[in-house]
């Protein structure tokens, strides 16, 4: 597909970065990251080159999911710092040209969210139709067969009005009717708060669950269960989420959005398949700008496989839609623990050379792996109800070999540092020129300066047990990416004798290029061909 018709909002070339405020940097000295510790950090923010940072939540919130629960959408939590905090750093991301993307959670809020406090006091509440009751079923038992994300039934009985409530995800997360005006109004009401501060956009969490069957039906079982998946996984949710009337909502929002200029974005996290992303593009102006493309976090680490997934996306596309790709977030193990630090690297050049929005979690540009959290200092309750905690993808960001790893000043961090302090800290890195940390800031300098490589059309040139080679290129200019899966040298026959390597993930010093090349174990080349 060539793209160079298209109109190129800023975010089809840009960079995303995904900020989990706890373990970024500590600016108020608790060993908790906060909005103040990223002021600190916006050098390093702008050196890295990226366009956009997302912030996960740092509203109100009694802090059972971190910030997922939240219990004031428009104030900022003392933990993190405070609304003027905020508009400053927005301020201070702007002067940069690093644009403030925020997340928003609409699906849930905090059991200690005042709406909440008010439904649960009794059934005639004002509030009571803000979230989901049901009586118990005959046997006493929950209204139906849903199951939490995290572990357990989806329900939970509440004493003094004698309902249950749902909950997709902790008990501490009642979900919020979106079928109820009021509700949904004030919730558009939160974004246009913060639209008026001047973020660019909203991440929306669990954005394919705001909708459930109004008959709450049972979930079917998946018969494509396999042991050791996540308990939920035992159904398919297909009347727990994803109804009709979601789409709705989301041209809502895009309006909302649209009338604060046409820059701003719609990202939603969505688990899904690349063809059932498809749905939630919808058209030019009523669909998801970025449905999070997570596939590449599944995907077997091969290169047919890789690359029947990139032809797949390209493939099942509308017209005016763009792809994007995600390598890793706060949710999930690390790409140096599932694919091994070797393989880091050429993962890094595969996210910034693919055609799409690359969305990058701190810590993976300084190939940081999940560091694990002994059981006594586990912070995750989604470790206590079932599921394994999330702890070990979420551990603090290393900045220096300093005590507590510059993350924080006066107090040990909430989470365990890495134990290769020494190699694995942004200080150290910066100045090792083969660095994990200078191989992103280099690759996405070269795909800042190139538009064939951040906008132009992907083709692919072979994808075989070793190598996956793909050209990118517009009408000016083509790159040939090669890279080396394996832990061998490779010969190919993919270099040209008229092209030269405008990038290594191994050498500094670029070198010749003739037809026949070698490529070192797990080198991944950008190769500007004629
Ligand atoms: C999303 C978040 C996750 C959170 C959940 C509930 O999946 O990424 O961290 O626990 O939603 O809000």
């Amino acid at each position: 597909m060539t793209s160079h018709a298209l109109h190129h909002p800023w975010w089809h070339n840009g960079i995303i970065y995904e900020i989990y405020i706890r373990s970024f940097c500590d600016g108020s000295g608790d060993g908790i990251g906060d909005l103040q510790g990223i002021e600190q950090r916006v050098d390093y923010l702008s050196d890295l080159g990226i366009d956009a940072v997302w912030l996960t939540p740092f509203y109100t919130s009694p802090q059972a999911d971190f910030g997922y629960d939240v219990s004031d959408y428009c104030n900022v939590d003392p933990l993190y710092g405070s609304l003027p905090i905020f508009d400053s750093l927005v301020a201070r991301l702007h002067e940069r040209n690093i644009k403030t993307i925020i997340d928003f959670v609409p699906n849930h809020s905090s059991i200690q969210h005042p709406w909440f406090i008010s439904a649960r006091s009794s059934r005639s509440s004002p509030h009571r139709d803000w979230y989901i009751w049901r009586d118990p079923a005959p046997d006493g038992g929950p209204p139906n067969n849903w199951l939490s994300l995290p572990g357990g039934p989806a329900w939970t009985f509440d004493e003094t009005t004698g309902q249950y409530y749902l909950h997709s995800f902790l008990a501490e997360q009642p979900d919020l009717n979106w079928r109820n005006a009021e509700l949904r109004a004030q919730m558009m009401n939160v974004l246009c708060f913060w639209l008026e501060r001047g973020v660019a956009g909203f991440r929306v969490d669990v954005l394919d669950r705001i909708f459930k069957d109004p008959l709450l039906r049972n979930d079917p079982p998946n018969p494509d269960y396999r042991d050791g998946q996540p308990d939920f996984m035992r159904l398919r949710s297909v009347n727990s989420s994803n109804q009709p009337e979601l789409m709705d909502v989301i041209a809502d929002m895009r309006t909302l959005l649209a009338s604060y200029g046409d820059d701003r974005v719609l990202i939603g996290e969505l688990y899904q398949p690349v063809d059932q992303l498809v749905p939630f593009y919808a058209g030019p102006n009523n669909g998801v700008q970025i449905p999070f493309n997570f596939n590449l976090m599944w995907q077997k680490w091969y290169p047919p496989a890789i690359a029947t997934l990139v032809h797949d996306f390209e493939h099942v596309l509308p017209r005016h839609a763009w792809p994007n790709w995600v390598l890793s977030n706060h949710d999930q193990s690390r790409i140096v623990t599932r694919f091994g630090a070797a393989q880091a690297k050429t993962a890094m050049m595969l996210l910034l050379t693919l055609r799409g929005t690359p969305t990058l979690y701190q810590g993976d540009e300084l190939g940081l792996a999940d560091v694990p959290v002994e059981q006594s200092k586990q912070q995750d309750q989604f470790a206590r109800v079932g599921e394994g905690g999330r702890d070990a993808y979420r551990t603090p960001m290393p900045w220096t070999q300093a005590r507590y790893g510059g993350f924080s000043e006066l107090r040990e961090p909430w989470l365990p540092l890495p134990p290769d302090l020494a190699h694995i800290n942004a200080q150290h890195q910066s100045k090792e020129p083969l660095s994990m940390l200078n191989l992103t800031r280099g690759l996405i300098a070269l795909r800042r300066a190139e538009p064939a490589l951040a906008l132009g059309a992907y083709h692919c040139i072979e994808a075989n047990d070793s190598l996956y080679v793909y050209e990118r290129s517009d009408e000016h200019k083509r790159f040939r990416i090669i890279l080396n899966f394996t832990d061998q040298i490779i010969h190919c026959a993919h270099g040209s004798r008229h092209g030269h390597i405008v990038f290594s993930t191994h050498f500094v010093t670029p070198r010749g290029c003739a037809q026949e090349m070698t490529l070192a174990p797990h080198e991944g080349i950008i190769m500007a061909v004629p």
